[in-house]
């Protein structure tokens, strides 16, 4: 229950749609009493106007008796009908005001728990699946909301009824009362254990549920791996293995959900039978009317509904309290990489890793070791190493998507952390390894980084990662839609997307990550070029595994392992004979081979 208290502000905020909500609940229930009421009354006057009827026999007057107790009959059933009326009445403003309310709240806490991901770093990403991460806003969102909307509107409409019920029954008669009432507390108690049961189930269907899920999500999104090394009919009986195993829970719920409803039945009818002989009794002896008997039958019916939703309204409560645990887990996570309150201003680009040390935080493996090298605007760094060798560690530590173990990277010769994060990101044009894009257009992808870019300074971008005639020969040029529901681009066309991606920004800082791995040496020299030209003054990093793509460049770095074995230009680390030197030459002799 603690975990709910969370909850207490939304409640606070809306409780002019609550408190409004409550006076509904409890007026409604009195009009769902009265009628009770009104019934034993009417079952009061059958029997006296029998009677009467009977004293009369023989005389004209009998006639008008007849009629008399024709129209006061008539009179009781409208005055039922319109307290039903009134209630069904009240019943519309009370769901119209807490089931509102709780669909308000629902959807301040989804901006609430989506706003949150949005500030937390790329190490929370890492740690939480997606799956994980779509469920709080989701599943467990809608299942708070049950407790706000249903559980609290049926506790305080349970209460209500039950405190006014049982206060009518005790004052019509109490033995009659106690009878009546002794079924109920195993009727409570039998429903919350098979409730219990039915809950274990319906979790399991839950988990089996998102399990088949995303084996089929698995599938479609990798069905050309599947379809090209003939594995359908596996993922076809792995399919079938999955759903049996759904079903085969779904069977199980089944059957105690068959079972619930007949025994509810059973210790409904039970109490009816005892009412009926116990009021029996009491009416031989003269204490009870008949009208009392119906009274009570009346009663009795209108208790087995909050007695059936007490169990279930105690499983919406411990559910919503599991799914609050979850949402309060991430809601109080706090962001690791935070923003100082400085003012945004335009950096330079002097870039500066003073004995950086990193190491994953989720992983513990040592990434970096001690690195260092600087970098003035204008100038080109090159970064090439074996796979594995922390190139692309480098790029996130650049980005600020973690902060170094060790060491300091100083932007303009203040740390980083110094920083208006979001000032300074935005400045940084950063071209990833996996290149990612979004289902749009390729104009939308590639002005991605701000409203204000232009057609034309997309189109300028485009031309300067060599795209643009690419783009020009489909048949909505920039318009075309990408991904899911559009046109597949190639590799080397994705990652020149990526690139007039960053470019349209008009960055301060480059950061291409091995982003020239899929484009011809022609192509790749033709962007070089034009990076040169529009990056002029600016500074750039450009990691890559071939020679040729970076010989060219003001510094070049070699990185094993984590450390720098090697730093100059081109020349220098030729003549150095190292481990450049020897890339150098397996890559010529490959390139030989080729052509040969
Ligand atoms: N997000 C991460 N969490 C934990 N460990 C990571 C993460 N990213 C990389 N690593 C590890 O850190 C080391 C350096 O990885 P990095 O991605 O920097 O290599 P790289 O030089 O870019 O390699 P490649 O040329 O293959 O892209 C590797 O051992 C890798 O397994
Ligand atoms: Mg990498």
């Amino acid at each position: 229950m603690k975990d709910l208290a969370y909850l207490n502000k939304f409640l606070y905020k809306y409780r002019w749609r609550l408190i409004p909500g409550i006076f509904f609940v409890i007026v409604s229930n009195l009009f769902a009493v009265l009628p009770a009421q009104v019934i034993r009354l009417a079952f009061d006057l059958v029997k006296e106007n029998i009677s009467l009827y009977r004293l009369f026999d023989g005389f004209s007057r009998q006639q008008l008796v007849y009629q008399t107790f024709g129209y006061s009959l008539f009179f009781f059933g409208a005055v039922v009908l319109l307290l039903s009326i009134i209630r069904g009445l009240f019943l519309f403003f009370m769901r119209q005001t807490i089931i509102l309310m709780s669909r308000h709240i629902e959807y301040d806490l989804k901006n609430e728990i989506y706003g949150h991901y949005q500030q937390l770093s790329m190490a929370f990403f890492r740690r939480n699946n997606t799956g994980d991460l779509m469920n709080r806003v989701t599943e467990d969102v809608s299942r708070v909301r049950m407790y706000l909307g249903p559980a609290i509107m049926y506790t305080i409409n349970t209460s209500v009824l039950f405190i006014l019920v049982i206060y009518a029954m005790f004052s019509v008669n109490v033995r009659l009362a106690v009878f009546c009432l002794l079924p109920m507390p195993i009727l409570v108690f039998a429903i919350y254990y098979v409730n219990g049961i039915i809950n274990y189930r319906s979790e399991r269907i839950q988990q089996q549920l998102s399990n088949l899920s995303s084996f089929v999500q698995e599938t479609f999104s990798g069905i050309r791996v599947i379809k090209s090394y003939v594995r359908e009919s596996d993922s076809r009986s792995k399919f079938r293995h999955e759903s049996d195993e759904y079903r085969h829970n779904s069977m199980a719920l089944v059957k105690v959900q068959a079972l619930f409803f007949p025994l509810m039945m059973l210790l409904v009818g039970i109490s009816t039978i005892i009412t009926i002989y116990v009021g029996g009794t009491e009416v031989i002896n003269g204490s009870l009317t008949a009208g009392n008997i119906a009274e009570f039958i009346v009663y009795l019916n209108q208790l087995t509904f909050p007695v059936i939703s007490l169990g279930w309204i105690t499983s919406l409560i411990q559910r919503a309290s599991a799914s609050q645990k979850r949402i309060n887990e991430f809601l109080h996570t706090k962001p690791e990489i935070v923003s100082p309150a400085v003012n945004a201003h335009t950096i330079q680009g002097y870039i500066e890793f003073r004995n950086v040390s990193f190491v994953y935080p989720d992983t513990g493996i040592k990434a970096l070791d001690n690195v260092s090298f600087n970098l003035k605007p204008g100038e080109l760094l090159a970064i090439i190493g074996k796979t594995g060798s922390g190139k692309s560690t480098i790029a996130n530590l650049l980005m600020r998507m973690y902060d170094t173990t060790s060491g300091e990277i100083y932007i303009d010769n203040q740390p980083i952390q110094s920083l208006n994060l979001h000032n300074y990101r935005k400045q940084i044009g950063f071209v990833p390894q996996e290149v990612f894009l979004f289902s749009d257009t390729i104009a939308n992808n590639i002005a991605f980084s701000s409203e204000k870019i232009d057609r034309e300074a997309i189109e300028t971008a485009a031309r300067n990662a060599a795209v643009y005639d690419n783009i020009a020969a489909f048949d909505n040029g920039f318009d075309t839609l990408i991904g899911e529901r559009g046109i597949t681009l190639s590799g080397g066309q994705k990652q020149r997307v990526s690139i007039a991606r960053a470019l349209a920004a008009n960055p301060q800082i480059l950061i291409f990550d091995d982003c020239l791995s899929a484009v011809d040496t022609r192509t790749e020299e033709e962007i070089l070029h034009n990076l040169g030209r529009v990056m002029s003054g600016k500074s750039a990093i450009l990691i890559a595994h071939r020679i040729s793509t970076i010989k060219n460049a003001d510094k070049i770095l070699v990185l094993d392992e984590g450390k720098v074995v090697e730093h100059g230009k081109h020349e220098d680390l030729i003549e150095l004979g190292g481990r450049y030197f020897e890339l150098y030459e397996k890559q010529l002799l490959e390139e030989q081979e080729n052509l040969s």
